[in-house]
């Protein structure tokens, strides 16, 4: 089995009357040690699925396994435990707490796991400087670059040290060199081992990716050649004046893979 299994995954929200299929039965295999970029439109269903793979939800049929763990078996504290000692959440908006320092929010997943406080400082200490922020210790969010809050939240979400990230828009409030620079460090933070999979609409950042996967009204659709051009397209409006070398299909030359089917 893979490191995590999802298995025909469907979520439907019901406000009323009205019902929303946000999710069709989606399966999907991550490897340990992957990067997988979620794509897609808007409303396509790319948070919803992230939010059950974090076990933030509960689907409305399907299953979840992380590590053999049967997820949506856990209850209560037990789904609490495994959401700390599997997960770091990055969220597009960073939601530090405006009046507390850099360190002090990334130590708040900390806050009930049995560390003496001095540990607890030395591992907030210890992934600010992870993500370069070493000398920022004491900064308030609003003393802080839009992208130095990101890398903060960064640091929040791999200071339990997980084995998984999973990361929603990361960059969506950033600019393009910020932007740039939180994708470099979740690159180096999956090269030292963590797996990830992180939603974007910024078809450019898949090639930070070890594999990209699109969702389309709550359910996968191949990432096709298309796609990936579109990526290559927009990486070179962001880099004015390189040509692209090699040959072969964009998708080729940046490595895609084509997404798993969906079983009938
Ligand atoms: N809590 C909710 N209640 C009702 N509908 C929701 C809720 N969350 C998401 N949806 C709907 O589910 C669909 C998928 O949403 P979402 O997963 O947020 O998409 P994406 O992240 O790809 O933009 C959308 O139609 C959205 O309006
Ligand atoms: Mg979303």
């Amino acid at each position: 089995m893979a490191f995590i299994t999802a298995d025909r995954l469907s979520k439907q929200y019901r406000s009323g009357e009205v019902t929303v299929d946000a999710l069709k039965g989606v399966s999907l295999d991550v490897e340990e040690g992957e990067f997988l970029a979620v794509v897609g439109e808007s409303g396509a269903g790319k948070s919803t699925l992230l939010s059950l793979l974090g076990g933030l939800d509960r689907p409305t049929a399907g299953s979840l396994h992380v590590n053999d763990l049967d997820v949506y078996g856990l209850r209560g504290e037990r789904l609490a435990d495994f959401r700390s000692e599997y997960l770091g959440f990055v969220f597009q908006s960073f939601q530090l707490i405006t009046y507390l320092t850099a360190l002090e929010n990334t130590m708040l997943p900390l806050a009930i796991a049995p560390m003496k406080a001095k540990e607890k400082r030395a591992a907030g200490i210890h992934a600010l400087k992870r993500v370069g922020l070493g000398d920022k210790l004491d900064r308030l969010p609003h003393q802080m670059s839009g992208g130095e809050q990101e890398r903060v939240a960064l640091a929040r979400a791999i200071v339990n040290d997980p084995p998984v990230i999973l990361a929603d828009e990361p960059t969506g409030n950033l600019d393009s060199k910020n932007g740039e620079a939180v994708m470099k460090l979740l690159q180096d933070l999956n090269r030292e081992g963590i797996t990830i999979v992180m939603v974007t609409h910024n078809l450019g950042y898949t090639k930070y990716a070890s594999r990209t996967i699109k969702l389309q009204d709550g359910g996968i659709v191949p990432f096709t050649d298309t796609d990936a051009s579109c990526a290559v397209a927009f990486e070179d409006e962001q880099e004015e004046g390189r040509s692209i070398v090699g040959s072969g299909s964009a998708a080729e030359r940046r490595g895609f893979s084509e997404p798993a089917a969906l079983p009938a």
